[in-house]
């Protein structure tokens, strides 16, 4: 990865939540450099909790500007974001705003607290405030992947996706058996996702995603999620003989975050396994530049294999999900360098 790539490639370094290093302009235009605790929307939205007295709060409020950087755990990567911050008013009352704000912010980070009350009360007192850092654009260095190398960081980055987003699915537990294969393999750095995660609505945006011009969160963050991965698994059932719409919705959102990406199909279903929807969706994906494969798994009579909500595969599963995620491992590693020029 050049220096200087676009940001959508660099948010690869970011988590959920993490640890950062923060740097605003001193008056003397030196920057200040201080480490946070921060939580990430996956889109654009990173924020982090301060006291009002700090320099970078004085900084922040004279110059918006504001500079973060992360890296890999093996620190082989890094990124730098450049973003404006804005800054929530200091925390007056235990209940208003800014409190409701941190408190949320301190859940993403830390979990639970073991006395809000108490929590709410030293905010005040402390004169907390979020920062609300908007990044714009990024650069860095991200360590090319290597072959067989041993850091996961290294390996292509696989999302198993769960298409299926209905209430009482079966889904999860099937892509629970082949994120669990994935990982074993030792091929990738394997994330579980969950389509029903990203409640994205029928298709709202006023742009063609070509267009990357997006108005709504739920793109964004769908967007940065797809983006961040080099190969697809979609665990998908069969709906009427065809791609249930959710994932066919999911499809049609994006476009250049597709594109180059190999996908090996899970599909599930009583007597056709899926098969056709798995068939249907193989037309949709090449339109948007995706390369499905041939080795696959087609479950027939998927029940029959649920035990206590858990997918207990045959021999002839376990087989078919080896050659496929093997095949998917070749195929993203090929594709590689179309992926960085996108
Ligand atoms: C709207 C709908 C249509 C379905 N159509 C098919 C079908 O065409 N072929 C099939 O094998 N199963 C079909 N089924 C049964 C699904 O295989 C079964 O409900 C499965 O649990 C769906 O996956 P999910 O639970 O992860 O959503 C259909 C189910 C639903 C809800």
């Amino acid at each position: 990865m050049p220096e200087n790539s676009g940001i959508n490639e660099f948010r690869t370094l970011l988590s959920d939540t993490g640890r950062c290093r923060v740097a605003t302009l001193k008056r003397d235009g030196r920057p200040q450099i201080s480490t946070v605790d921060y939580c990430w929307d996956g889109a654009d939205l990173l924020r982090f909790s301060t006291t009002a007295d700090r320099a970078k709060v004085h900084n922040l409020r004279r110059d918006g500007r504001i500079s973060i950087m992360v890296d890999s755990p093996d620190g082989a990567s890094y990124a730098v974001f450049e973003g404006t911050a804005e800054l929530t008013p200091t925390a007056g009352t235990t209940d208003d705003a800014t409190v409701e704000e941190l408190v949320d912010v301190f859940r993403r980070v830390q979990g639970e607290h073991p006395d809000w009350d108490e929590y709410r009360e030293a905010m005040v007192a402390d004169g907390r405030l979020v920062v609300r850092a908007r990044l714009e654009r990024a650069y860095g260095f991200i360590r090319p992947t290597s072959p067989g190398g041993a850091n996961a960081t290294e390996l292509p980055r696989l999302h198993v996706l769960v298409a299926s987003t209905r209430p009482e699915r079966s889904g999860p537990a099937i892509a629970d058996w082949i994120t669990a294969k994935a990982k074993e393999s030792g091929l990738f750095d394997v994330h579980l996702v969950d389509l029903a995660e990203f409640e994205l609505p029928l298709l709202d945006e006023p742009n063609h995603p070509a267009a990357r011009n997006y108005t709504k969160d739920h793109t964004k963050r769908w967007s940065a999620s797809v983006d961040a991965a080099d190969a697809f698994v979609f665990v998908a059932p069969e709906y009427n003989f065809a791609i249930n719409a959710a994932l066919k919705n999911a499809l049609d959102y994006l476009f250049f975050e597709w594109h180059y990406k190999p996908v090996g199909f899970v599909s599930y279903g009583n007597t056709s396994a899926g098969l056709r929807a798995q068939q249907m969706t193989k037309q949709v994906v090449t339109t948007l530049k995706m390369l499905p494969l041939n080795e696959a798994v087609a479950v027939h009579y998927f029940g029959n294999h649920l035990e206590d909500g858990r997918f207990v595969a045959t021999e002839q599963h376990d087989g078919a999900a080896e050659a496929m995620l093997a095949e998917l491992r070749r195929v993203a590693e090929a594709l590689a360098p179309l992926r960085a020029g996108n």
